[in-house]
């Protein structure tokens, strides 16, 4: 589990601490607060262990860029990512887990070090942690195009074979929490979602909990999920009494929430990022919805991170958390605009229900 994410230089944010992370995180503020950059930047460091995203069937690193408007090549679009766009500063990410270690990513954009990262994702692990002896040298630890481990420094080769050997036998709690990561906002497609999410759905028979939810709240009469033909090949659709629809003409609250729940049936000891999760959903559709996310969390371990406008949604969830025995905490982010620093206020689940008691919206925390 994540315990502490530091930022630095990421989009809107110059710096940002968030410490004290639980089982469920939500995040609210104002728009453009950073909300959704601590979301991307989770995700970014996520590259590291796995830079695809199966979901979408893309880089990561380059979905962060497209999401934005950027089109085109890493290269062309990596301004969008660096504060102020200022490319010559480091782009920082520091997660430290619930296992005492800690790694930072670091995204460079200069030649040294490393020389020519052909992946921009640069892990630094400080050198006592995996050669037992002290000192201040970091390791630059990346990956080349067939995304093998490479080192770019200390050209120590004693430290180059042990790192090599066993950098995933040191950090394999880690690695394998950030290799699971989903982003999940509202830009899911649905072919390459058929093709690589569902199969891992079927492959475990985790369809079962995804028709179980879609007959609770969207379609009672669905009884099965099939593929059909439909024009060259076949789409993925909700099997009815009297007819079949394919996923993608299902109604928004359906198909977001057929998608979020095959995507993290899956998983397990891992992240998800949820954006907004409000978009679409009828009040009781989002209960069911969380529901299931949470109950899921529960069982596979899954740390949740979750960004809202909605109150509701910080109820439900809090509810739910409370029930289900998931540590809960709301993070207040307001982030100064001139200077991109982003001022973080947590606030326990208990203390939501006093401010709510006190008539207090817990949206506009800056002002309390
Ligand atoms: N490269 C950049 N340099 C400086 N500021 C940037 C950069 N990229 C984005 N921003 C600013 O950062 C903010 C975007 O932050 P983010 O999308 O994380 O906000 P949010 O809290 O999710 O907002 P919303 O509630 O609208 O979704 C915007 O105000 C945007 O103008
Ligand atoms: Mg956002």
């Amino acid at each position: 589990m994540i315990r502490s994410i530091v930022v630095e230089n990421l989009r809107g944010i110059k710096k940002c601490v968030i410490d004290d992370l639980r089982d469920v995180n939500i995040f609210i503020g104002r728009n453009g607060a950073g909300k959704s950059t601590i979301l991307e930047a989770i995700y970014i460091a996520s590259a590291f262990a796995n830079e695809r995203d199966e979901l979408r069937g893309v880089y990561k690193l380059d979905y962060v860029v497209q999401r934005r408007g950027g089109r085109g090549k890493w290269n062309t679009f990596r301004d969008v990512l660096w504060f102020s766009k200022d490319v010559d500063k480091r782009i920082v990410i520091e997660l430290r887990f619930s296992t005492g270690n800690t790694l930072r990513f670091v995204l460079t954009n200069t030649d040294a070090p490393p020389s020519t990262p052909v992946w921009p994702v640069v892990l630094e692990v400080p050198i006592d942690l995996v050669y037992g002896v002290g000192g201040e040298i970091m390791v630059y630890v990346g990956r080349d195009t067939s995304g093998k481990l490479v080192l770019w420094e200390p050209d120590y080769r004693a430290v180059k074979k042990y790192l090599n050997e066993s950098l995933y036998e040191i950090f394999r709690t880690e690695l394998s929490y950030l290799s699971g990561v989903v982003l999940l906002d509202n830009r899911i497609p649905i072919t390459s979602f058929e093709s690589n999410t569902w199969r891992r759905v079927l492959d475990k028979r985790f369809d079962r909990i995804v028709l179980e939810l879609i007959k609770e709240e969207y379609e009672p009469g669905t009884e099965s999920i099939l593929f059909k033909p439909s024009g060259e090949g076949f789409a993925l659709s909700l099997a009815l009494p009297n007819t079949s629809i394919e996923i993608d003409t299902l109604g928004d609250g359906a198909r977001t929430a057929l998608l979020y729940t095959s995507a993290i049936a899956p998983l397990e000891g891992t992240g998800v990022l949820i954006e907004d999760p409000e978009a679409h959903q009828y009040p009781n559709a989002l209960v069911t919805l969380m529901r299931t996310v949470l109950r899921l969390a529960k069982e596979r371990k899954l740390q949740i991170f979750i960004t809202t406008h909605s109150i509701e949604l910080i109820n439900i969830v809090k509810k739910l958390a409370e029930e289900l025995g998931l540590g809960m905490k709301l993070y207040y982010l307001e982030r100064d605009r001139s200077t991109g620093i982003v001022d973080v206020r947590a606030v326990e689940s208990i203390d939501i229900e006093i401010l709510q008691k006190l008539g207090l919206d817990p949206r506009v925390l800056h002002i309390i």
